[in-house]
């Protein structure tokens, strides 16, 4: 007996932070990236093994208070099970972790579609979205709830904390979009304090933020790709205002600018992690992605 699951990576095309205040957000899935969950019975108990992350370990020795061993437990209540199978949960990810692409969403989704698939239980994305929001309060404290639901839903969304979401009525297949790693792990939970702890002085920058977001959903609607990098540069520059840049991402986001890209920016908490670029051409994009290489920066897509 053997089932996989698998769930999306994402990214945040625009307003990462001020989402948190209650401001919108535009989120896309990668659906190319992704965290893979299986479940093998081995007859004996239920164990876990993640290749490259940690040793292959039983249940009771996760941590406890880790996403994962939080989301074992409520998946025994939510599917109403007299407890773990007999199983080996193995976990694969194609997502870097700490670094805005939201990889502790993506997999807890991975788990609980394994998990559905096993038992045979239909299990609808609002319910994937509902399980994983309390697992990502876990890994963020006080996310917003735009990464558990772009991944959960694994589409293109607009996105209100505390709302809900609209899908993003637009083609975005002819955007020339490139998502790179800086390299550098940031962890979301530390620059989300920050920014809180500092709002009286970053308040004005986090409703400009929401302005701007409104904006970029109607020139994404128009596939107005040099007003969505004007739109992609502007936001970067509010993020800075905010703090959550870093030396090494203006950097790689200069070196894009200077190489004739519409628009450039970090995605996700920032302070590193990964950052996006909107192209010119599918080969504009391929060119970009060769001078980020040569200088030891990997591409996501
Ligand atoms: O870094 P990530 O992928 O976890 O994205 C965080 C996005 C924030 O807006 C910074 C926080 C949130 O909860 O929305």
């Amino acid at each position: 007996m053997s089932v996989t699951a698998s769930a999306s990576a994402k990214t945040i095309l625009f307003g990462e932070h001020a989402v948190v205040y209650g401001e919108p957000a535009i989120a896309i899935p990668l659906s190319n990236t992704r965290t893979y969950a299986g479940l093998t019975a081995n007859g004996q108990e239920f164990r876990v093994s993640s290749r490259n992350v940690f040793e292959e370990c039983s249940f009771r020795d996760l941590p406890d208070g880790s996403g994962l061993k939080e989301l074992l437990i409520r998946l025994q209540d939510e599917f109403h099970l007299t407890g773990l199978p007999k199983d080996t949960l193995s976990i694969r990810s194609d997502i870097p972790i700490a670094s805005g692409l939201g990889s502790g969403a993506a997999l807890s989704v991975a788990v609980i579609r394994a998990f559905a698939k096993r038992f045979e239980i239909d299990i609808t994305a609002e319910t994937v979205n509902r399980i994983v929001f309390e697992i990502e309060k876990i890994y963020h404290g006080t996310p917003s709830g735009i990464d558990n639901t772009v991944i959960a839903f694994e589409q293109p969304i607009c996105f209100i904390k505390n709302k809900g979401f609209r899908p993003l009525q637009a083609d975005l297949s002819g955007l020339a979009l490139l998502v790179a790693d800086s390299g550098i792990r940031s962890r979301t939970v530390d620059v989300v304090s920050d920014v809180r702890a500092h709002f009286d002085r970053n308040e004005d920058s986090i409703h400009e933020i929401g302005n701007l977001v409104r904006n970029a959903e109607v020139a994404i609607q128009k596939a107005d790709p040099a007003e969505i990098g004007r739109l992609m540069n502007e936001n970067q520059r509010l993020l800075r205002d905010i703090d959550v840049s870093c030396p090494e991402l203006d950097e790689l986001i200069s070196l894009a600018l200077g190489n004739s890209a519409y628009g450039a920016k970090l995605t996700g908490a920032g302070r590193g992690g990964n950052f996006i670029v909107l192209a010119q051409s599918p080969d504009h994009a391929k060119a970009l992605k060769k001078l980020y290489e040569e200088k030891g920066i990997r591409s996501i897509i």
